[in-house]
C-alpha cells in the first residue's frame, strides 16, 4: 500500500465543491507534486490530509492509518509548511521553532537543538534572535518552512513554500527538500511553477476544479499529448563520411519518425522511449562521429497542461 491513499476525496464549501473526488496515491520517499492554478483545490486537499479541515466523502490512508480515525497519530507523522506564512511576529526565529517544535513534544535541550538545526538548515543560522518583522519575504518563507520541519517530521508537506522568495533562496529550498528526502522523509509539494515541479518530483498530480486531471512522472505526462521528441545533435563527421547513408540508417531504426541535418546539426524526431536516445546515440558512435553537443525537445508541463484542460496554468 502506498503511504499515502486519497480516494474519491470530496470537500464542499457550502455550495462550491472545492475537491470533487479526488484519487492520488504517493509512495513512501517520494516528492510528489501537486499543480494546478488558482482555485484548484490545492491548499485545501493538505488541509485535508493534514487534518486541519474536515472533508464529506471519500477515504485518507496515510501511513497505514486511516484519517477519519487516527487524526491525532497522523498529526504527529505531519509537518506542514502553510501557504500563508505561520509564524510570531514578536517571537524571535529560534523562539517561533521552538513554539513550533514543542507542539510535537520535544522539550529542554532536544528542543533546541533540533530548532536551530532546522534554523542552519534553512540558511537562516545567523539570524536566531531577528524577529519576522525584521526579516525580508524570503527569510521569513525560510522561516516558516524550519518551523514545519523542526520535529523531524516523516511526512512533510508543503503549500507554495517559494513563493515571493528571490532565486538564490529558492534554490536554497529546493536543494533542501531534497535533503529531506535522501534523509528518509516523504514530501508532497505544491507549486505554480512547473520547472520546480520537473526538478524535484519524481511524480506529479495535476488538478484542476477539484478534480484530477492527470498524475504520473513527467514523462508520462507529457506522453499524454505527445509521443514524439526531438533530438538535436551537433556532430564532427569523420573525413569523407558519407551523411545520407548514415540519415537513411537513422531513418530505419524503430521508433524514428523523421532525420535531417543541416550544418553538422542532425535533427531526430523519435518516440519518446526510456532508452531513445541512448540509441540514437550508440548509432553516432558506432560511426565514430564526435559528438559536439545533444538537446532534445520535448513539450513542457506548461503546453501539456494547456493541452488536458484548455487553459493556462495561471
Ligand atoms: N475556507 C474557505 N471557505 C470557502 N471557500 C474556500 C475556503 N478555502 C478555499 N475555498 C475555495 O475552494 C476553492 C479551492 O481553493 P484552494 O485554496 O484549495 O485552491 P488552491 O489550488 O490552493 O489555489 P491557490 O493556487 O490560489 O493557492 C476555491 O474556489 C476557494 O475559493
Ligand atoms: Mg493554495
Amino acid at each position: 500500500m502506498a503511504f499515502v491513499e486519497i480516494k474519491n476525496l470530496t470537500k464542499y464549501y457550502g455550495e462550491l465543491c472545492a475537491v470533487d473526488h479526488l484519487n492520488i496515491s504517493v509512495e513512501e520517499g517520494e516528492i510528489f507534486g501537486l499543480i494546478g492554478p488558482n482555485g484548484a483545490g490545492k491548499s485545501t486537499t493538505l488541509h485535508v490530509i493534514t487534518t486541519l479541515t474536515d472533508f464529506d466523502k471519500g477515504e485518507v490512508i496515510i501511513d497505514g492509518l486511516d484519517l477519519r480515525k487516527d487524526k491525532v497519530k497522523i498529526k504527529q507523522l505531519i509537518g506542514m509548511v502553510p501557504q500563508d506564512i505561520a509564524v510570531y511576529d514578536h517571537l524571535t526565529a529560534l523562539e517561533n521553532v521552538k513554539f513550533f517544535a514543542s507542539l510535537y513534544g520535544l522539550r529542554g535541550k532536544e528542543l533546541t537543538k533540533a530548532s536551530k538545526e532546522a534554523l542552519d538548515f534553512v540558511g537562516l543560522s545567523d539570524r536566531l534572535s531577528l524577529k519576522p518583522k525584521h526579516m525580508s519575504g524570503g527569510m521569513k518563507r525560510r522561516l516558516n518552512i524550519a518551523c514545519g520541519i523542526a520535529h523531524g517530521p516523516k511526512f512533510i508537506v508543503m503549500d507554495e513554500p517559494t513563493v515571493g522568495v528571490d532565486a538564490q533562496s529558492r534554490e536554497h529550498i529546493l536543494n533542501s527538500i531534497q535533503i529531506l528526502r535522501e534523509r528518509g522523509a516523504t514530501v508532497i509539494y505544491t507549486s505554480h511553477y512547473m520547472n520546480e515541479v520537473e526538478i524535484i518530483c519524481n511524480r506529479i498530480a495535476i488538478i484542476d476544479k477539484g478534480k484530477l486531471v492527470a498524475s504520473g512522472t513527467k514523462h508520462q505526462l507529457v506522453s499524454l499529448v505527445t509521443d514524439v521528441q526531438s533530438v538535436y545533435i551537433h556532430a564532427k563527421l569523420p573525413m569523407g563520411f558519407l551523411a545520407e547513408d548514415f540519415m537513411k540508417r537513422l531513418r530505419n531504426m524503430p521508433d524514428v519518425k523523421a532525420v535531417s541535418m543541416k550544418d553538422y546539426m542532425f535533427r531526430i524526431d523519435i518516440i519518446m522511449k526510456e532508452n531513445g536516445i541512448s540509441r540514437i546515440v550508440e548509432q553516432f558512435i558506432q560511426q565514430g562521429i564526435s559528438i559536439i553537443s545533444i538537446k532534445s525537445e520535448e513539450p513542457d508541463l506548461d503546453t501539456m497542461f494547456l493541452t488536458l484542460t484548455g487553459h493556462d496554468l495561471r
